[in-house]
């Protein structure tokens, strides 16, 4: 009805609540998902949401809203928000606008792509199977990902998703041809600085893009970000046919952005507080990354699981999406047991026979049923103690300790702080070590000859004195966090771990209490570590010195 004019159509602002602004347009709506630019360099930005009446629509502002009054002028850009696409976004960070963000110019030579766009139709989705070799001996044997597939990270606050996530970013990315994109949602800003330094120093930025909506942005930007992380995604799968990795830390956040968008429309809460379109959000996004005839997208995301209740409505909505699903326990994070994935609750859809092979399909089963027992005899144990047990219980649970210890692995990504070298390991090392173990080859071993090693040829202790348990250390430091592993090295198992208590208890210590000393001086077969010998040093100056 209106005719055709040049000139921008500008409204002004009704109201302003927090991140959300009404504006009046006395010419046409724009309609849902418009941008809208407001301010004195038009640096303000609200995405349209609603349309109210004839006259206004409600948005929710991506940038903060301070400044922004009612009457200020509007201008309707006609179109939504947008994400630059193109080879010259490779190695660069960029916010949700698609602003470069890393003090360098603007990328030149990109097109500019609408980021709100339809998932593949399902006649273009392609059904291969493919292993993604992760290098970390838990995820290959018992969790094998999906090449083109979605993996969760699960885990309350700090078990160590963003860990996890790194290091599978440094052993992939070396090997991998395709392209790489980060999507921070959320989470500290620190964490996308660090990573960006990071990257660059292990030359893999010329095929990576970062792209940043912190915590600090207003939930607008959190709740769009993994839009234009995902269009740059499709471009490169669907334009270039390249593979795509994407790794997005935490997609809770993102589902955390929509209920507060969701509170300030206006909208009923549904269950726990949560926005009653969690589920069509959450799919708007994850039906996106998708493999298609032409190229795969494979994530991996971060799930943080708030106060670590994995019934939590975000989690279970979160884990129907994914092809695999790594669960993170604090349990094993305090008993210094890193990654502290659990395989019991952990899953993965290609841990069948016919994808990852008969011998690997048994192996993960004998695992998974012996450290199973182990659950279940530990109550006997903690009640009755290890020697009640029968012979052949005992044995199971050796083994399930072995194996325990086995599947921990040093990160290259945490080398500054626990002073281990990193190690990427094969699935065929992984395999053999497993398999080893479980029959009985290293029975003799001491446990901690198996904590934080590579593959099962580096396992420390010599079998032939034979020790059945080594001297646990009675003063084995309960702050099991980070220095904790490395520094007691010869008795990784924290001290509320039941069978390590009954087991020290009867061989080692029959004796009322041991004084502390005795353990420490033989200290067992590994070397003096590097936090320790500042200490031993000093003392030994200050006593020459007296003397
Ligand atoms: N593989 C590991 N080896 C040694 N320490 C680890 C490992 N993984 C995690 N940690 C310890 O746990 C801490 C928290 O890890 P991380 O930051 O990855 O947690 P998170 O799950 O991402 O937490 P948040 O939910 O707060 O983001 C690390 O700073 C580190 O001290
Ligand atoms: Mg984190």
């Amino acid at each position: 009805m209106e005719t055709k004019i040049s000139s921008p159509n500008l409204g002004a602002i009704a109201a302003v609540r927090g991140s959300v602004v009404d504006v009046r347009f006395e010419g046409p709506l724009p309609p849902i998902y418009s941008v809208l630019r407001a301010g004195a360099e038009n640096e303000m930005v609200i995405e349209v949401l609603a349309q109210r009446d004839a006259r206004h629509v409600r948005g929710i502002a991506l940038t903060p809203t301070q400044g922004l009054a009612r009457g200020m002028v509007v201008t309707d850009t006609g179109g939504p928000l947008k994400a630059p696409v193109g080879q010259a976004i490779l190695s660069r960070m960029f916010d949700v606008f698609g602003q470069a963000i890393d003090r360098k110019p603007p990328p030149a030579e990109v097109q500019w792509r609408s980021v709100h766009r339809d998932p593949p139709p399902l006649a273009r989705r392609s059904t291969k199977s493919e292993i993604f070799e992760t290098g970390i001996k838990v995820i290959d044997v018992l969790v094998p990902l999906e090449r083109g597939g979605k993996a969760g990270l699960f885990g309350g606050a700090g078990v160590g998703k963003t860990v996890l996530l790194t290091e599978m970013i440094h052993n992939m990315i070396g090997h991998q041809q395709g392209v790489s994109i980060f999507c921070g949602i959320g989470e500290r800003c620190r964490e996308g600085e660090e990573l960006y330094r990071e990257m660059k120093a292990a030359g893999v930025l010329p095929n990576m893009v970062m792209v940043f909506g912190q915590m600090n942005e207003p939930p607008g930007s959190r709740f769009r970000v993994g839009h234009t992380a995902l269009t740059m995604a499709e471009y490169f799968r669907d334009d270039e046919h390249r593979d795509v990795l994407l790794l997005i830390d935490n997609i809770f956040r993102f589902i955390q952005a929509g209920m507060e968008v969701s509170g300030l429309m206006g909208q009923m809460p549904s269950r726990l507080g949560y926005q009653p379109t969690m589920g069509t959000e959450l799919s708007g996004l994850e039906e996106r990354i998708a493999n298609t005839d032409t190229g795969a997208i494979t994530s991996i995301q971060a799930v943080y699981v708030p106060a670590d209740d994995f019934t939590d409505p975000a989690a279970v909505h979160t884990f129907s999406h994914l092809s695999a699903s790594i669960v993170l326990s604090r349990k094993r994070a305090s008993e210094g047991l890193f990654p502290a994935i659990d395989p019991l609750q952990s899953s993965s859809k290609m841990a069948t026979p016919g994808i990852i092979g008969e011998r690997h399909y048994a192996l993960a089963q004998a695992i998974r049923r012996t450290l199973a027992q182990y659950g279940e005899l530990k109550d006997i144990i903690a009640m009755l103690g290890l020697e009640q047990l029968s012979p052949e219980d005992r044995k199971v649970v050796a083994r399930a300790r072995l194996l325990e210890r086995f599947l921990t692995q040093p990160f290259f990504t945490t080398e500054q702080f626990t002073g281990l070298t990193g190690k990427l390991v094969s699935l065929k090392d992984a395999l053999d070590g497993c398999e080893r173990i479980l029959h009985d080859e290293f029975k003799d071993y001491p446990e901690s000859g198996l904590y934080m090693i590579g593959p099962i040829s580096e396992a420390r202790g010599k079998p032939q004195t034979a020790p059945p348990v080594p001297p646990p250390k009675p003063d084995a430091k309960p702050g099991a966090k980070v220095a904790a592993p490395p520094a007691d090295k010869g008795q990784p198992a924290a001290p509320s771990d039941p069978a390590a208590e009954q087991q020290s208890k009867p061989e080692s210590a029959p004796k009322p209490k041991a004084e502390p000393k005795p353990a420490p001086a033989p200290a067992g077969p590994v070397p003096p570590l590097p936090a320790a010998k500042p200490q031993p040093q000093v003392e030994h100056a200050d006593v020459t010195h007296a003397s």
